[in-house]
């Protein structure tokens, strides 16, 4: 099984780049920045990723990422998660970035996609990785917040393909930012939203029939609700599930319970993705496998969900044909 998943052309479609700071790089940047963290080592930082909720994650995850100050940072983010990914067999990726994490605290927005764009181009270049770019917003902060970001982000269009909506779900419906997401989908952005991970599922409805999204990030609360499975179904709108994410942050009791293989075996189209790897124990082969492990999948299953990756991308149909 594991020699399937490694040989596996994969798609990562759910992937928050802050999520990717590893411990080591967190240390590194840290006391070449002069920041302070509230660790003295790399156990007491794995020690404190003992999550127990979204929120519990999100604290963590927003202080970790105050170490990112220049470029050059942002660069070698991105660029070590590219070497994971061509170490993965991973050959196009979607990655999120969170602009308002950064300029709140005083780093411009080209600092930011200058940094992550370099290395993505790099990736293109040297590694055979193709890669769009999809900033959120954070859905604990205003609408008129996300307004501004849409504004700052028109200047390095040419870099983003879409946007999505993150962090804090629950108290934060996709409906805060219908007016936000009308002028995104205006000025050609691709939509996505995170929805139904710790939200029920009104929360995936309202992204779809609200935001208009092409895509739902998580997803996984959709089975509460029969006729929206069916719609998902029917439009083959796709969902990026994060297993080893959704089981540390207890959205499920334990990989056991995880409905993605049910979803798949109904005819969601689900894809499977790591999330935030540096703080929920796995790359996306490690979600592979901890779903191969728990959940009786077959090596045909398996190769549906890669397929799936490149068929719910943003790739053009020729460009997907090219990775079939
Ligand atoms: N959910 C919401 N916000 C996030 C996540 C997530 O899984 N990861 C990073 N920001
Ligand atoms: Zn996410």
């Amino acid at each position: 099984m594991k020699e399937l998943i490694q040989k596996l052309p994969k798609a990562e479609l759910h992937l928050h780049i802050e999520g990717t700071l590893e411990p080591e790089l967190m240390f590194t940047l840290a006391q070449k920045n002069n920041i302070v963290i509230p660790y003295k080592t790399i156990e007491e930082v794995k020690h404190a990723y003992n999550f127990t909720s979204l929120q519990s994650f999100l604290d963590i995850y927003y202080a970790g990422a105050n170490v990112l100050i220049t470029e050059s940072d942002f660069f070698d983010l991105t660029w070590a998660y590219l070497l994971t990914c061509k170490a993965q067999n991973v050959l196009h990726v979607e990655i999120f970035f969170d602009p308002q994490t950064h300029t709140q605290r005083g780093i411009s927005f080209k600092t930011v996609v200058d940094g992550i764009t370099q290395a993505l181009q790099k990736g293109e270049i040297e590694l055979g990785i193709s890669s769009f770019l999809i900033m959120c917003f954070l859905r604990h902060l205003s609408e008129e917040e996300a307004f501004k970001t849409l504004q700052e982000s028109l200047l390095f269009k040419d870099k983003i393909l879409g946007v999505g909506l993150d962090s804090s779900e629950v108290g934060h419906p996709p409906s805060k930012f219908e007016r936000v997401f009308a002028a995104c989908e205006n000025v050609g952005y691709k939509i996505v939203a995170h929805a139904g991970e710790e939200g029920d599922s009104s929360y995936i409805w309202e992204a779809i029939n609200l935001l208009h999204v092409k895509r739902i990030d998580h997803g996984i609360r959709c089975d509460e609700d029969a006729t929206l499975v069916e719609f998902l179904i029917e439009k083959q709108i796709p969902l990026t599930v994060c297993p080893l994410s959704n089981v540390k942050l207890r959205a499920v009791s334990s990989m056991r319970e995880h409905n993605i293989i049910n979803l798949l075996r109904k005819g969601v189209l689900v894809t499977i993705n790591s999330d935030d790897p540096a703080y929920f124990g796995g790359y996306i082969n490690e979600n592979y496998e901890a779903v191969a492990n728990s959940l009786h999948v077959s090596q045909e299953e398996l190769k549906t969900l890669a397929q799936n990756s490149f068929k719910a991308s943003f790739l053009s149909e020729v460009q997907k044909q090219h990775f079939s």
